[in-house]
């Protein structure tokens, strides 16, 4: 028998959910959560917890920049082999949430069980949950695997199946606004962990001299002007369930609603530099759809001139043994008499040469996708 996880019969009341964030950002994600002013937030491996209503978890899709994914338990029970996994999936009231003309995808991870064929656990889970909607209805939804109305993520441990629903949809690092794809973009999601983690106050002026794409001269300027970053999304995977009604409906509306009216039209002034021209109209671009007022401007870091005012700089610099790194490097070193009174902020793969920069105040460990790195902040 599955045990529908406690709290979980109708989504307005209070239960858990899980907010998943990229490898060492979990700590920026819970004070993120904290002044979203969730509940019971807690920060765990690969993410964050808290509880509260669909309504919240809606909230974290909306304003969370950290967050990638929302997730809502829904079941949890013995997985010892698929026959239990296949018993307990169908055992849940998919019902609830799905017809047979929505379409559905699930994805597996198993750590420490014996069922440890990932594919084999999402084809069991899917089975279980055609045939329950088919004796239910009649008929059975379609897998899509590109784009599911209902994304089911199953996490066993140790033998026990943890069942959850993607409230979010798409990754919360698809804003609704990034169409053209720089050479090594930084994900959203991450952009806003290492802006946090910077310390930045989000009033300073902030420079990238490295802007590549734009993504942190843009999610810079979202935040300091308080502008949700999932606002330009049209939907989030919950308003694609069977059970989104007329009362969620006016909820998400009116949050939406709420968040627009709170934007703040001006801001700081942020500026994305780049020495690729290409990479500079991409910037600009992809400035233009976020509707943000950073500025972008083709310039080497060797060109920077900085202004009087305490300025931020944040950047990911090129990365591997290119000769654009080495030249990095060398220009950072030739203008490090004029980032004295500025604070520096770089997400590095390897520490920068000996003697260049002063010991960093902050250290963090952060992973890029699967590659580690260190943000390390410096005051000049
Ligand atoms: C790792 S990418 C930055 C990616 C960016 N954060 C994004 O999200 O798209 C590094 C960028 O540094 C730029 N670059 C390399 N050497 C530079 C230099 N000396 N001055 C300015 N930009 C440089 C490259 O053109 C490239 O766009």
């Amino acid at each position: 028998m599955s045990e529908a996880v406690e709290g979980t019969a109708r989504e307005d009341r209070f239960q858990p959910f899980f907010v998943t964030c990229a490898a060492g950002t979990e700590l920026a994600l819970k004070d993120e959560l904290r002044e979203l002013r969730l509940h019971k937030v807690r920060a765990d491996r690969g993410g964050a917890r808290f509880e509260g209503t669909i309504d919240h978890a809606f909230r974290a899709c909306l304003h969370s920049r950290i967050g990638v994914r929302v997730l809502m338990p829904i079941a949890r029970f013995p997985a010892p082999d698929g026959e239990a996994l296949y018993a307990g999936t169908r055992d849940v009231e998919w019902e609830r949430w799905l017809t047979p003309r929505h379409t559905l995808a699930v994805s597996a991870i198993s750590k420490q069980s014996a069922l440890t064929h990932t594919a084999f656990v999402a084809q069991k889970t899917k089975d279980a949950i055609v045939d329950r909607l088919r004796d239910h209805t009649g008929a059975r939804p379609n897998v899509d695997r590109e784009d599911p109305d209902v994304a089911i993520f199953v996490h066993i441990a140790k033998d026990e199946a943890s069942v959850h629903l993607d409230v979010s949809g798409e990754s919360l690092h698809r804003r609704g606004w990034r169409r053209a794809i720089g050479e090594a973009p930084l994900k959203e999601t991450l952009a806003a962990a290492v802006l946090r983690l910077s310390g930045w106050d989000r009033e300073r002026p902030l420079i990238d001299p490295t802007c590549g794409s734009g993504t942190i001269p843009i999610e810079a300027d979202l935040w300091a002007r308080d502008v949700a970053p999932g606002i330009a999304r049209d939907r989030f995977g919950v308003e694609r369930w069977a059970s989104h009604d007329a009362r969620e409906r006016a909820a998400f509306r009116a949050m939406r609603d709420e968040a627009r009216a709170n934007e703040r039209p001006s801001g700081p002034e942020i500026l994305g530099l780049d020495v690729d021209p290409r990479a500079v109209s991409l910037a600009e671009s992809n400035a233009k759809r976020a509707a943000s007022r950073a500025r972008f401007r083709r310039a080497s870091l060797r060109d920077l001139a900085l202004p009087r005012t305490p300025t931020e700089l944040v950047a990911n610099p090129p990365y591997g043994v290119r000769l654009d790194v080495r030249a990095f490097w060398d220009e950072l070193a030739a203008i490090r008499p004029a980032l004295r009174g500025h604070r520096l902020s770089l997400l590095l793969q390897a520490p920068p040469p000996e003697g260049l920069l002063p010991e960093p105040v902050a250290s963090h460990r952060l992973f890029n996708g699967a590659i580690e790195c260190r943000l390390l902040t410096w005051e000049c």
